[in-house]
Formats: C-alpha cells, sequence, structure tokens
C-alpha cells in the first residue's frame, strides 16, 4: 500500500512531464478569465497604465469607481498632465497610498514633456518612470503592447509559491529572486502579441479568483494536477508568513478648529511623507497645546469638546487620534495663506484629504 507522500511524489513526477503550465492557464483564461473589466474596453497604453497603478495594493471592486471617474476627469494622459496635484489627490482619496497618485501626475507630466505624450512600450524604459516598478512595467508592456514579459504582483507570487512550493516570505529578495526565475521560465516566448496579453491576465485573474489567500478553491484548479503544494496538501503553507513584527503605536491630538461659518481649519502636508500633499487637520502632543495654537493663531476660544478616539492603520504604525473640536470665535482670515484653508464641506474646494480626517469632516457634516 503506497503512502501519501508516495503517492503525490510518484503524480508529481508523471505530471512535470506532461504539465504545460501556460496551456493550462491560457486554455482556462478563455473559459474563466474576466474579459470585461472597464480598463479592458478599449486597451489603451493610458488606461493600463492607470488601472495597473490603482491595483498595486488594491482589489479590483475598490478601482472600478476610481478608474471611472479619473477617466471621465482626464480622459488621456494630456489632461492629467496639467492638472492641479489637488484636484488628482481628490480624486485619490480613500484609495490609499498616496504617493502613487504623486507619481502617477509626475509620470504623466514626465510622458507628456519627455515622451511627446506616448507611453514607451519596453519595460527598461517603463521602469524610468515614477511609480512603475518591474512588475507593473510588465503588466504595461504585455497587456498594452503584447510584449512577452512575465509579472509577478502579490497574485501571482501567492500562485507560484503554491504550484512550485517556493518556501519563505515572498517580500525576502532571495524568495522574490527565485519567483521571478519561475515566472519567467513558466511563461513562453512564442506567444502572439494577444496571448501574451491573455497570459498576463490569466496569472492575475488565477490569483485573485480560485489560488485566493484563504480557502482556495483547488478542486476547480487548473493547476492542480501539477501544483507542488496541491499534491503534498500542504498548501495551507504557501505563500510564507512575513516575519511577525509588532507595529509601533503613536497618538496625535487632532484639532477641529471651527469658525463661526461652520468652516473647518486645514492645512497642506508636506509633500514627503505620511499623507505627502493631502489637506489633514494640525496635530498636537496634547490638548492644552492644540488649545495654544488656537489661541495664538486662529482666534478667541469657545466651547471645546473631546471627541472619542479613533485608530488609524498605517502599514508600518498605527496612530491613535483624539480628535478636539474647539469653536472659534473670530471671521475667517480674508487672506490665507497657502498650504492653509478654511474648508467648508458644502464648498467647491477639490482637496486630497488624508482618510481619518475625511471622516472627521464628515462627521461635523452630519
Ligand atoms: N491586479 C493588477 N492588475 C490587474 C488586472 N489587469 N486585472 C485584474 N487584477 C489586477
Amino acid at each position: 500500500m503506497p503512502t501519501a507522500k508516495t503517492k503525490a511524489a510518484k503524480a508529481k513526477t508523471a505530471t512535470a512531464k506532461t504539465f504545460n503550465f501556460a496551456d493550462a492557464l491560457l486554455h482556462w483564461f478563455d473559459q474563466h478569465g474576466r474579459k470585461n473589466l472597464p480598463w479592458q474596453h478599449p486597451i489603451t497604453p493610458y488606461r493600463v497604465w492607470l488601472s495597473e497603478v490603482m491595483l498595486q495594493q488594491t482589489q479590483v471592486e475598490t478601482v472600478i469607481p476610481y478608474f471611472t471617474r479619473f477617466l471621465e476627469h482626464f480622459p488621456n494622459v494630456e489632461d492629467l498632465a496639467k492638472a492641479p496635484q489637488d484636484e488628482v489627490l481628490h480624486l485619490w482619496t480613500g484609495l490609499g497610498y498616496y504617493a502613487r497618485a504623486r507619481n502617477l501626475h509626475k509620470c504623466a507630466q514626465q510622458i507628456s514633456e519627455e515622451f511627446g505624450g506616448e507611453f514607451p512600450g519596453d519595460v527598461e524604459t517603463l521602469t524610468t518612470l515614477p511609480g512603475i516598478g518591474r512588475s507593473t512595467a510588465c503588466a504595461i508592456s504585455s497587456i498594452a503592447f503584447g510584449q512577452s514579459t512575465a509579472i509577478l504582483d502579490g497574485n501571482v507570487k501567492r500562485v507560484l509559491t503554491r504550484f512550485h512550493a517556493v518556501d519563505g516570505w515572498p517580500g525576502l529578495p532571495k524568495v522574490e529572486k527565485a519567483l521571478w526565475v519561475h515566472a519567467n521560465a513558466n511563461m513562453p516566448e512564442d506567444l502572439s502579441r494577444q496571448r501574451c496579453a491573455d497570459y498576463t491576465q490569466a496569472i492575475m485573474d488565477l490569483g485573485a479568483t480560485l489560488c485566493t489567500r484563504s480557502k482556495p478553491a483547488c478542486l476547480i484548479c487548473p493547476m492542480q494536477t501539477a501544483c507542488k503544494a496541491h499534491l503534498t496538501h500542504t498548501v495551507d503553507q504557501f505563500p510564507g508568513k512575513k516575519p511577525k513584527k509588532t507595529i509601533p503605536e503613536k497618538s496625535t491630538v487632532m484639532l477641529l478648529a471651527e469658525n463661526k461659518q461652520g468652516e473647518i481649519f486645514l492645512y497642506q502636508r508636506p509633500q514627503t511623507g505620511i499623507w505627502g500633499g493631502l489637506w489633514s487637520l494640525p496635530e498636537f502632543d496634547s490638548q492644552d497645546d492644540a488649545i495654544t495654537y488656537c489661541v495664538a493663531k486662529l482666534g478667541k476660544v469657545g466651547e471645546i469638546e473631546t471627541w472619542p478616539t479613533l485608530t488609524h492603520v498605517f502599514s508600518h504604525y498605527k496612530l491613535h487620534i483624539t480628535p478636539v473640536h474647539i469653536a472659534v470665535k473670530t471671521k475667517r482670515a480674508i487672506q490665507e495663506p497657502d498650504q492653509q484653508l478654511w474648508y467648508s464641506a458644502g464648498g467647491s474646494h477639490k482637496l486630497g484629504l488624508a482618510a481619518p480626517v475625511k471622516k472627521l469632516l464628515q462627521a461635523i457634516d452630519n
């Protein structure tokens, strides 16, 4: 009676010879792949680039309304290049990872000024542009230009660590390097332009719809007869976990200064660092500091109210925010200095707002 292990090992040798990764993937894609995503009709380098940047670390369902709104405002790369940064950040509000929006804007300007408004199709040039890493460059090059360039985003990393049983956390450079080798080896060089694009979409779709993080659908997966993790019943062990690190926690007091017109005082954060370029509430170490600032800069202080603390989680730390709402008994200044303004919820400001700030402003409005 063969053990489970020897049975699996035999299956592995038998399938390794006959199984063709790309054929199986493309065959599955033809029947089950996603072919009606908004950026697929029509496919243009601008639309593909925009969608790929939005899809970095973000799910398709979240991206769709942002993508649609962006295209309505900026139908082409020149429109985006000419737009004020505030308008770009405003349309990005809620999508997170704001460096993507700043880089998107810079990239559009570079495409307009240095490339005559035409995206380059080769990976090497694409990776020189702001916000375009190797995997995004490969995705643009294959989907928009039909080049034979393998990709390696989060979904694909999960597929490949399982299929090839690659140990270790994919964020480690040596694991990532091994995965790139597999990614390139799996992709045949002789695919037609259309099939190169299909292959890229197919491997992302497989990761997003079947080879999911939890409860992967192995029994209907086209890779099951050759997937090392499936054959050895170790799917739950891949990808390897990120080494645990407790993330630091910080606390801050955010000042919600409201003037007689019901407007809230905001300032624009520096371009670099957290919420770079977004509009935010002034922050202090203590409520007393917030009051002192209010008296010195904004005018006579009226009623003071401390609101319940809310927590915002960044990738590398947690921020506990205690909002202090202060009624300011002064009319707003006629001339606001740059990087400062009185914000009225019903007004016509088109600003990028930090996510918890947007939440607090909505709370005032309700
Ligand atoms: N994630 C990254 N790029 C994608 C794409 N083109 N389609 C679906 N999900 C994606």
